[in-house]
């Protein structure tokens, strides 16, 4: 059978192959691995894996890579960023290196707020192309999906710009991004009440949002000082009523029950966890909220304590792994955050990879990619490294020799 593409002999191929939901436990260390594999591409889609002999028994191709040496993984998935701002917040970085928390920061006018007066400033075209450069280097990097959240307009107006930004971005780049309406991230200026906020956000923001059509998620900051539990809960509810599904940033500086709150109302994700308690572990994997560890944030607040993930994945509670790409934690880097999910929480190698690929596509509730296997599409990475270990140990440098979105070769010059 002819074909149009197989990339063949790869030291390793990990497929991901396995049940179709997040994977748990023990499951976290299988990584569907192929040795001395093949992958056979039709189109956008993955027509076959295997071991090289086979493929090649099996199929003719137009083209026919060879990864001798290398490693091929699913694309990345990068389940939580904030991809659309506008500005930089650099002087921040000294502030923390003289000992300032996030919260003391934000408290004198930095932080979010900050990011929030730029982005209300800068018109679509200034945010679209700060957004693509991101993409760009996110693409280079070995994403090849992505979550983008809002939260930075707060207001009608400049929440619905920044949705619409990610929605042109999405069609005009080679990632795919799926996008969040995430308007309680912080108390806007003009609103001194988080309950009015909220009650704004429910009453006119969100059937907007769902009326235009331009989120799937709907996230929203729960924590000590932002939006409590209840507030958040009022919000995600309505959210579920109008069709949006629902993640939740929670624990990451106190834990004010903001992950409880997220398994009850049943959010597919919840997203930082640092704070979190052994009950409210046990509470989201019985319930299946996938954890999004961000291991990112306390590496760029200087902070000495990380997500328990060995405990979530030990309790059987699935576990994924993004950026949280945004103007305080500041990389496109998917392999950086598997250096420290692997040397600051202890995950391995391998849990990292199925973390970084699979259990983050389910936790954007993607069941077509993160996993290299008929049918699925052909988003698939070549590292040029000879194991998937090289990923966590070489750290701070680009692995990533190719990157194919849909079966076709992302040209870098392009
Ligand atoms: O996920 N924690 C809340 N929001 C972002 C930070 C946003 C910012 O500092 O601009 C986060 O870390
Ligand atoms: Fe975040």
């Amino acid at each position: 059978m002819s074909i149009e593409l197989i990339v063949k002999n790869c030291s390793e191929l990990h497929t991901m192959r396995g049940p179709r939901r997040a994977r748990v436990g023990e499951e976290m260390k299988n990584t569907g691995l192929i040795e001395d594999g093949a992958l056979a591409v039709d189109e956008d889609k993955i027509l076959d894996v295997g071991n090289t002999k086979e493929i090649e028994k099996k199929y003719d191709a137009e083209k026919i890579v060879d990864a001798s040496g290398k490693t091929v993984i699913p694309g990345f998935v990068d389940p939580h960023t904030h991809l659309v701002y506008a500005g930089s917040r650099e002087d921040e970085l000294i502030m923390k290196i003289r000992g300032k928390t996030y919260m003391e920061i934000l408290e004198a006018g930095g932080g979010i707020s900050r990011t929030v007066k730029a982005t209300r400033s800068a018109s679509k075209e200034e945010l679209k192309e700060a957004m693509r450069k991101r993409m760009d280097k996110m693409l280079e990097y070995g994403t090849t999906t992505a979550e983008a959240k809002s939260g930075y307009g707060l207001d009608l107006e400049n929440e619905i710009k920044s949705l619409e930004v990610i929605k042109d971005m999405s069609d005009e780049h080679p990632i795919d991004v799926v996008p969040t309406y995430l308007g309680a991230h912080s108390l806007p200026p003009e609103f001194d009440n988080t309950k009015e906020y909220i009650d704004y956000c429910v009453r006119e923001v969100l059937p907007k949002v769902k009326e235009k059509g331009l989120a799937e998620f709907c996230d929203v900051f729960c924590e000590k000082g932002v939006f409590d539990a209840e507030e958040s809960q009022k919000l995600l509810k309505k959210a579920k009523v109008l069709g949006l599904k629902v993640k939740v940033h929670a624990d990451e500086i106190e834990n004010i029950g903001c992950s409880k709150m997220a398994s009850e109302v049943g959010a597919i994700s919840a997203e930082h966890l640092v704070k979190t308690s052994d009950s409210d572990i046990e509470r989201m994997a019985e319930a299946g909220t996938i954890g999004i560890l961000l291991p990112g944030t306390p590496f760029m607040l200087m902070e000495d304590e990380y997500s328990p993930a060995r405990k979530m994945i030990e309790k059987g509670m699935p576990v994924a792994l993004a950026t949280d790409l945004n103007p305080n934690c500041w990389t496109e880097s998917m392999q950086m955050i598997i250096t420290l999910a692997c040397l600051q929480m202890k995950m391995t190698p391998s849990e990292a990879l199925t973390a970084s690929t699979v259990n983050a596509a389910r936790a954007l509730d993607r069941k077509d990619i993160g996993v290299l296997q008929e049918g699925k599409r052909a988003d698939f990475l070549i590292l040029d490294v000879p194991n998937h270990m090289h990923i966590p140990y070489r750290f701070g440098v680009n692995l990533v020799e190719e990157v194919y979105k849909s079966g076709k070769k992302i040209d870098r010059d392009n």
